[in-house]
């Protein structure tokens, strides 16, 4: 065997958190190389998660915006046909664009990008088996674990990707089922289920609590966005588990039974979504060969620094602490390479986003009323409704409201929430608010085009320390 080519970090993993950090190294002028099995580059999200998700989600949109939102905007439309596999093709383009975007700037930051799978032969050595064949091995001065995250399995329901899918299978299937029943009411759940039945599927959702949205979504925005989901042809079953569940010819049946005991039902389809949440992938790493632990829920355990009891070996993105989300696995690359190369970094996990892509859009950022309630935080809420917006009005989507919490006696903001149109552009505006530490009324003081959406944000704000004027 040859020797092992020397770098200074070596990351495991080519998703957002492990390019991003490659990248980042290279512009400090570190020696790089990154990991990657899949044979592309940019993780779950560029390739099975947040950009085909994206691009069906605003395509299935524009589709059914067509179908049903035009004659009251004065347009009438003739003949319109769905093409779904010209749809998956749009998708397909994204994706490859975006991957080969990365291929492009890993040259331009002298990154090595090895294809294959990486597992520790050592505290330093990690052994590759390359896709295309053979084997090399790299040592690491650092060694960066960025290996994600995969869906986590429903007991007894084999995935094919075909009937019984994961959100992979969901974004990719070759006909639009008649029936479709998703398990779990969180974000892919939902974002999944809008597109499916925007696109003419009769979609279920089961979800185990006594809300949708995941973890984070505040009540109040949990309950309108269910409302407004409902109206688009949704339905849900909550409080209700799914018990269990077997594909027979050509349908998948679920045995449901209400959370609290008691009542059974029976629920068919043609295809199941299994969305019941992700978990740490570190399968085939070799972390027994340096003795690197697991906590209780999968994750690789580390310091504040993102080390782990090997001090020269990080983890950072799905596979540790935190949201699954891409901008955090991202802001985690950036600072891990500057603990590496300057001794300080940072990540504000008070301000990390989350945005769920169905229309209307819902963001949030900060703690959500039931949180505050629990720590024991006096706050003032105030909110905004679309309906009072005037480009929501002129733009006839007046869908929705712009929620934000603040203390009560320093009125420094905790907490915004909203569901309405361009959600996800809007919390950018939020996160900086939390980020900088401003108050309701710095806020309400800010200048803020007219007409836009953001007046929302504005008014909200208005009405969180004082009155909105337009309410
Ligand atoms: P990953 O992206 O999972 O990347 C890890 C990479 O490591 C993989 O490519 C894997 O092949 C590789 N790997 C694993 N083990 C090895 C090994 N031993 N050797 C070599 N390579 C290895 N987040 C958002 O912020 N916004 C969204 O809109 C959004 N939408 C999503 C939609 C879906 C359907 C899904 C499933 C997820 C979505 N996410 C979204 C979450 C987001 O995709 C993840 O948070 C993000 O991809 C995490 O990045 P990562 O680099 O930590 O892990
Ligand atoms: P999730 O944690 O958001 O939601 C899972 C839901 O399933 C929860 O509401 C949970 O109560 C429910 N559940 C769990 N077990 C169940 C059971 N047996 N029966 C019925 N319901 C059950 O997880 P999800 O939707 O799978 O997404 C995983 C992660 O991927 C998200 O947490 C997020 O980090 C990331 N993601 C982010 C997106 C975005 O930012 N727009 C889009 C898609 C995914």
């Amino acid at each position: 065997a040859t020797e092992a080519e020397d770098y200074d970090v070596v990351l495991i993993g080519g998703g957002v958190a492990g390019y991003v950090a490659a990248i980042k190294a290279g512009q400090e002028g570190m020696k790089v190389a990154c990991i990657e099995k899949r044979g592309a580059l940019g993780g779950t999200c560029l390739n099975v998660g947040c950009i085909p998700s994206k691009s069906l989600l605003n395509n299935s949109h524009m589709y059914h915006q067509i179908l049903h939102d035009t004659k009251k905007r004065g347009i009438e439309v003739g003949d319109v046909k769905l093409n779904l596999a010209q749809m998956m093709k749009a998708k397909d383009e994204s994706v490859n664009g975006l991957t080969k975007g990365i291929e492009f700037l890993f040259k331009k930051n002298k990154v090595d990008y090895i294809k294959g799978t990486g597992a520790f032969a050592s505290e330093h050595e990690v052994r590759v088996n390359l896709v295309d064949g053979g084997e090399m091995s790299v040592r690491g001065k650092n060694i960066i674990i960025a290996t994600g995250s995969e869906s986590t399995p429903f007991p007894g329901l084999e995935i094919d990707e075909e009937k019984v899918v994961t959100s992979t299978g969901a974004l990719a299937l070759k006909e639009v089922p008649k029936r479709m029943v998703v398990i779990g009411g969180g974000i892919i759940g939902l974002e999944m289920a809008s597109v499916w039945s925007r696109l003419g599927s009769e979609v279920s959702v089961i979800e185990f609590l006594g809300q949708i949205g995941g973890p984070g979504m505040d009540s109040d925005i949990a309950k309108q966005t269910q409302k407004i989901l409902q109206r688009q042809g949704l339905k849900f079953k909550l409080n209700t588990k799914v018990t269990s569940g077997e594909a027979s010819g050509d349908v998948v049946k679920l045995e449901l039974e209400a959370a609290k005991g008691g009542k059974n039902e029976t629920i068919e389809a043609e295809v199941c979504l299994v969305a019941i949440g992700r978990r740490p992938y570190t399968a085939g790493l070799g972390l027994e060969n340096i003795g690197i632990e697991l906590d209780e829920r999968k994750r690789l355990v580390i310091d504040q620094e993102y080390r782990t009891k090997i001090p020269h070996i990080r983890v950072i993105g799905d596979c540790t602490f935190g949201p699954m989300l891409a901008h955090k696995a991202e802001e985690e690359a950036v600072a891990a390479i500057e603990y590496i190369k300057k001794g300080f970094g940072h990540v504000n996990y008070g301000a990390i986003p989350s945005v769920m892509y169905t229309h209307p859009e819902v963001a949030w950022v900060g703690q959500n009323e039931a949180e505050l309630k629990e720590a024991g935080v006096k706050y003032n809420v105030g909110t905004f409704p679309f309906t009072a917006n005037s480009r929501a009005k002129t733009n006839l989507e007046t869908d929705g409201m712009v929620k934000m919490l603040s203390d009560k006696e320093t009125d420094r903001i905790l907490g915004i929430h909203i569901i309405g149109p361009n959600a996800g552009e809007m919390i950018a505006e939020g996160t900086l608010a939390l980020e900088y530490g401003a108050s309701s009324e710095d806020v309400a003081r800010t200048c803020h085009a007219h007409p836009t959406l953001a007046e929302a944000f504005k008014e909200a704000a208005m009405s969180t320390y004082s009155h909105a004027i337009h309410s």
